[in-house]
């Protein structure tokens, strides 16, 4: 009986699913959701945490990662030395390495507001990205990461410390800078002391002993020299900087202007200058080949140079012819300073590095006299030619060769 209840019963349900009528429209939606907790949306923290009430798909559209230009900026970023270049693999299992040279360090350097530099060892790390620069997630949009002064740190005896303070350039500068680590201090000895190069020490007897090769602070000298600064000052002559300085110094110039001028320029499908690319020399016939073009998109901003280029990009002729009685004469005096030092045996002309080691120091008398190299070094790392500031470059050189000849 009860056998026979549960075989109707089961007949009776596939009658009912037989019997069924079509399906009826769908339910509304529901309610939108609350909000979730303030900077937690996300579930997990990335590099600098999440702004309060951030909306993600400001920026993160879902499909099309463009919002922003973000996708555009990251194309033209490709081709920028910090991309392009390979010192940023420096920054891997190196303490002292890793603060400007990857984005890990970098961020370890940040949260201590840039004064000191990185103190752990990161195996693994990439190049200086989106993140260096900007704090999308903490700030919400695209400023840069540091626009209150930043210590450039003088290697000059009796020079104080720069404080470097041009607007979105400081963020620049926060890696553009001397090394608060460099060895050069514990490798040079004025006198029998550890100390930096000395302008005061001008009596035959002052000796500096150079026990290292790298008689410099390290590279990144730019800030100094738009600044008019950095350079080891002879005394006796007067050190005059070019407009660019008197432009930083009220902030109307930025590195960005020049380094990220637009429109970009394109060649054999690359972005070779402008934008993100920071670039300015470019070659217009490969992707690889020497430089022989120049962007001079940045230049002719209103009130600066619009009228001695008439296009957003020259050819280095034109440029040089510019500049002739610039670049081309600090170029020459370059070469000038090199045949000294490598005639008097402090540059070694294969290395291009000063001819020094632990085992051989470098011994120069009157001590002084080492600034010539200094400033040979300082020249040849600010990587403009001049460009920079013009004046100062040339007032380095000319003092350096004429106490050289002495
Ligand atoms: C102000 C713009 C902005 C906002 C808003 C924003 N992001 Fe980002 N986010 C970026 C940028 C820029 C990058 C780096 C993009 C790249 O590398 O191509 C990035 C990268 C990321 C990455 C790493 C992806 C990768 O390719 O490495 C994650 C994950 C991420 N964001 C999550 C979020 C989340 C979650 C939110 C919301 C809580 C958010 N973002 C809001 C700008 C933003
Ligand atoms: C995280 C530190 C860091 C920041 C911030 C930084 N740079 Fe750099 N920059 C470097 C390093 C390191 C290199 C060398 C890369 C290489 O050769 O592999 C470099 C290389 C460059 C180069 C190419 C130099 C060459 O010899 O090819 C340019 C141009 C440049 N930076 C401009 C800028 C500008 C402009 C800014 C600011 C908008 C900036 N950088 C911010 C670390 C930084
Ligand atoms: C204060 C930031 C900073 C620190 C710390 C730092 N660097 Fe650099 N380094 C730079 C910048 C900026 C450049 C690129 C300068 C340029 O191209 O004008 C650079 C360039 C270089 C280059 C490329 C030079 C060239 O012309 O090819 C090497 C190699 C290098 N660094 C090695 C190191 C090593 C090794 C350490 C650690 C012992 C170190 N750096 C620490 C900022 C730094
Ligand atoms: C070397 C430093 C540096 C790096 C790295 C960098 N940016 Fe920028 N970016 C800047 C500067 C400087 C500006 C102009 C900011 C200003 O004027 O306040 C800028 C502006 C922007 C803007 C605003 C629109 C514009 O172009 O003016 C966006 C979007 C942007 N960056 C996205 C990115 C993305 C995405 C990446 C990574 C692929 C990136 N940036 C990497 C320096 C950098
Ligand atoms: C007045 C314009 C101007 C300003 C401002 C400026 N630069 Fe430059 N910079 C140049 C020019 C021009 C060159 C030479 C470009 C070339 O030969 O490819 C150059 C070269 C460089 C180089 C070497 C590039 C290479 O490819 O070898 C670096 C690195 C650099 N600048 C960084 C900076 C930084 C960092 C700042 C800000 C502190 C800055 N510059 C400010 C115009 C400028």
């Amino acid at each position: 009986m009860k056998n026979l209840l549960t075989v109707l019963t089961a007949f009776a349900l596939l009658g009912l699913v037989a019997c069924e009528g079509p399906a009826g429209p769908a339910g509304k939606d529901g309610a939108t959701g609350k909000d979730g907790a303030a900077g937690k949306d996300a579930g997990f923290v990335y590099f600098d945490g999440f702004k309060t009430d951030l909306k993600c798909a400001t920026c993160h559209v879902p499909d099309n990662d463009t919002a922003l230009f973000m996708a555009a900026r990251g194309n033209e970023y490709e081709s920028a030395g910090h991309m392009e270049g390979t010192a940023w693999a420096r920054g891997l299992n190196s303490t002292t390495c890793a603060s400007c040279h990857i984005t890990e360090g970098y961020m370890e350097m940040a949260k201590g507001n840039f004064a000191s530099q990185a103190t752990k060892t990161y195996q693994n790390g990439t190049q200086p990205g989106c993140f260096t620069c900007h704090s999308p997630h903490a700030k919400g949009d695209f400023s840069v990461r540091k626009t209150d002064a930043i210590n450039v740190k003088s290697f000059v005896a009796g020079v104080p410390d720069l404080s470097f303070n041009v607007g979105t350039s400081n963020t620049c500068v926060t890696c553009h800078r001397t090394r608060e680590t460099s060895p050069m201090t514990a490798s040079v000895f004025v006198n029998g002391v550890s100390g930096n190069p000395d302008p005061t020490k001008t009596a035959a007897t002052d000796s500096i002993e150079i026990k290292t090769n790298r008689f410099y602070p390290h590279y990144g000298v730019q800030g100094q020299i738009l600044m008019g600064k950095g350079g080891f000052e002879f005394a006796g002559y007067t050190y005059p900087s070019s407009f660019h300085t008197t432009m930083a110094g009220s902030k109307t110039i930025d590195c960005q202007d020049c380094h990220m001028a637009t429109p970009v320029v394109v060649v054999a499908n690359k972005i070779v200058a402008g934008g993100h690319s920071l670039k300015i020399g470019y070659s217009s016939v490969s992707t690889d080949s020497a430089n022989n073009m120049v962007n001079v998109a940045g230049c002719r901003a209103s009130g600066c140079h619009p009228s001695s280029f008439t296009a957003n990009t020259v050819t280095s002729t034109v440029f040089s012819q510019f500049k002739q009685s610039g670049q081309k004469a600090l170029q020459d005096s370059m070469a000038s300073l090199k045949t000294l030092l490598v005639a008097k045996g402090w540059l070694d002309a294969a290395t291009d590095l000063a001819k020094a080691s632990s085992t051989k120091p470098l011994v120069i008398k009157p001590a002084y006299k080492a600034g010539a190299l200094f400033n040979y070094f300082f020249l040849e790392h600010e990587g403009s030619h001049g460009m920079h500031n013009m004046q100062y470059a040339q007032a380095l050189l000319n003092a350096s060769l004429a106490e050289l000849r002495k």
